[in-house]
């Protein structure tokens, strides 16, 4: 998920480019780095923690070569040690291979390997790759056959780079991850051209400074570059033509991938964070749910504890554990131990990206001192929460760098969503992963049709912005109007649709938009129509965030369409709308949007 950068053609310069190739990824968060160089023999430097600290281990080596391969990792099997972080090589050190993805069946090659001699040195899934090109050499294959023969045996997602001893050439392949060639051999992209350099990248900025030619690889080929030129293939070998493009972008944007904000960017990276927590983990044809070594998790009782956004997702997954029949309750973090809720038989889960929050840190300890079982559900391989809880769920988003957590909601809503139908008997499971498996696809749809950005410029000006929703759709409603204030800094408050009445009507007025998230045609969207109404009434302007099921519409200044899904799922596909209309007020505004005043990423205090 984080950074790959390759480099042939450059000389004694190899080490450099590597280096500032992976600085240049930085941005995109990483928990380790390392690097490779191959001549007759390939030498690794790896490091956990950042580039400097892979520069300081760097200053004691003397690592050169005319091919080389580096790597940020953002890990996902096995915590942030130096041993875990990539290149990673094959038992005789001839192989070193850089991943970014997750191999799917690792567990079942790793077995086979071991059974077969192999010896592994660390806890990552990508560590099977070069054991698996050393068989194919043993068995007497070309190195580039080798490495197409081990990639072959691959599933899930990755982007692979590899370097073999006494090999001029970098082999890489990608599936669902991404990886990109830099070109700079002064021709227009015949292929062939001793003495370039070339390049490969998981984004383009590890490179720009030295080229701005590029060849976006796509899933299902694989790439030969060597100091005699570059060639794409498909997985099986044949000839793939690919364009050379030239990329006009100004190097300090390139970070962000053309996006202006890294919020923008990774609310447009849902479908393949969605994609990638639920992969595996759903088999459509038996309506079941598999999250792997989770253990044998039967809760009587369950208590969330989360802040913030995280909070959100946990009023969400209460809601889906009461329906099962299980009582479920969601806390505040900071306000658990104040509660001493009686732990009983209770789960009790944390819900954080990070697995840094100090509040829900100390929660979850105030649970396990009162003798509660505890799981973390959190992003962050390693993190704190994931090693002091008795079990962890990956959301497997990906590092997030806005401040403002988007991404890493809707892979939270998702995570939950496994996690009751693994736990809980859920009537209409098929349903549900029908419906989870659309989700990307939904969330794409959006992205690609949302009306979003015109609706932030009818209200930019508004005095303050209110959102309503019941059931599923309160926690979003709730989370609509966090991701409003924090990124606009103007008053937006989230209500339950049936509480208005209750108090918050009195501040509802013309200049006062009203988002209701209103899908399906069920009793309680006829429910929070009637909540429209009452807005209504009081000249507020309506925003209808729905799927068209009902006639809410007819109540509506304006309609932010969302495709028709499992009444699970419309909560996930509506909130990309309100994620919209908050990135897009902000930026009418010219708010900060990535480093919102007074908020940090990570908040590690009490
Ligand atoms: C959300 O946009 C905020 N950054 C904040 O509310 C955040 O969700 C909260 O601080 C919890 O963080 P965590 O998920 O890392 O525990
Ligand atoms: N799954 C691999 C690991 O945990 C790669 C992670 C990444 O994409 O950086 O090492």
């Amino acid at each position: 998920m984080c950074g790959i950068i390759g480099c042939v053609g450059r000389g004694d310069e190899t080490l450099d480019t590597l280096v500032h190739g992976l600085a240049k990824l930085e941005y995109r968060g990483y928990d380790s780095a390392g690097v490779a160089l191959a001549t007759d023999t390939v030498d690794v430097c790896k490091k956990s923690g950042k580039i400097d600290d892979l520069r300081a281990a760097l200053e004691s080596r003397t690592l050169s070569g005319p091919v080389g391969i580096g790597h940020t990792r953002w890990s996902t099997h096995g915590p942030p040690t130096d041993e875990n972080a990539h290149p990673h090589r094959d038992c005789r050190g001839e192989v070193a291979v850089v991943h970014n993805g997750i191999i799917e069946n690792y567990q079942s090659l790793r077995d086979e390997l071991a059974s077969a001699g192999h010896e592994f040195r660390s806890d990552t899934d990508t560590e099977v790759v070069p054991h698996l090109i050393e068989d194919a050499l043993a068995d007497g294959a070309n190195p580039e056959t080798a490495v197409r023969e081990a990639i072959a045996r691959l599933e899930g997602s990755y982007a692979v780079a590899v370097v073999i001893a006494g090999v001029d050439a970098i082999f890489a392949a990608r599936n669902d991850s991404p990886l990109v060639l830099g070109i700079d051999d002064g021709e227009e992209g015949t292929g062939d051209a001793p003495g370039g350099a070339y390049y490969l990248a998981s984004d383009v900025p590890a490179f720009r400074d030295h080229t701005d030619r590029v060849v976006y690889l796509d899933d299902g080929e694989f790439a030969r570059l060597s100091s005699r030129g570059w060639r794409v293939t498909t997985l099986d070998g044949e000839p793939v033509e690919k364009a050379v493009d030239t990329v006009d972008w100004d190097p300090e944007e390139t970070g962000k991938s053309g996006y202006d904000h890294f919020m923008l960017k990774e609310i447009h990276e849902q479908p393949r964070a969605l994609r990638q927590c639920l992969r595996g983990r759903v088999d459509e044809l038996s309506g079941t749910v598999d999250l792997g070594d989770l253990g044998d998790l039967t809760p009587r009782a369950v208590q969330f504890v989360a802040c913030g956004t995280s909070y959100h997702a946990a009023i969400y997954a209460a809601q889906l554990f009461e329906e099962a029949g299980i009582p479920a309750k969601a806390y505040l973090a900071s306000e658990y131990a104040s509660k001493t809720p009686p732990i009983g038989d209770a789960l009790v889960i944390g819900v954080t990206q990070s697995g840094e929050t100090a509040d829900t840190l100390s929660a979850l300890r105030e649970a396990r001192r009162r003798g509660a079982r505890t799981l973390a559900v959190t992003n962050t391989v390693g993190s704190t929460a994931a090693r002091e809880c008795d079990h962890t769920l990956y959301i497997r988003a990906g590092p997030e760098i806005g401040v403002a957590a988007t991404k890493t909601f809707a892979s939270q809503l998702a995570a939950l969503n496994l996690l009751s139908l693994s736990v809980t008997s859920v009537s209409d499971s098929r349903d549900v992963i029908a419906g989870l498996r659309e989700l990307p696809g939904a969330v794409q749809e959006i992205l690609d049709d949302s009306n979003a950005e015109a609706v932030a410029e009818t209200y930019g000006d508004a005095g303050a912005y209110f959102f309503i929703g019941r059931g599923l759709h309160y926690p979003v409603a709730l989370e609509g109007a966090l991701k409003m204030k924090e990124i606009t800094y103007k008053h937006a408050e989230g209500f339950a649709a049936g509480e208005l009445k209750h108090g918050p009507l009195a501040l509802v007025t013309e200049n006062t938009p009203v988002f209701a998230v209103v899908t399906g045609d069920d009793e309680m969207a006829r429910k929070t129509i009637g909540n429209v109404k009452e807005v209504e009434a009081r000249d507020a302007p309506v925003v209808a965030v729905t799927d068209g099921q009902s006639d809410v519409e007819r109540y509506a200044d304006h309609v932010l369409r969302v495709p028709d899904t499992h009444r699970r799922i419309a909560a996930v596909v509506a909130n990309v709308q309100l994620q919209l209309v908050a990135y897009h007020t902000a930026a009418q505004l010219d708010r900060s949007i990535d480093k919102p005043r007074n908020l940090a990423k990570s908040v590690t205090v009490e």
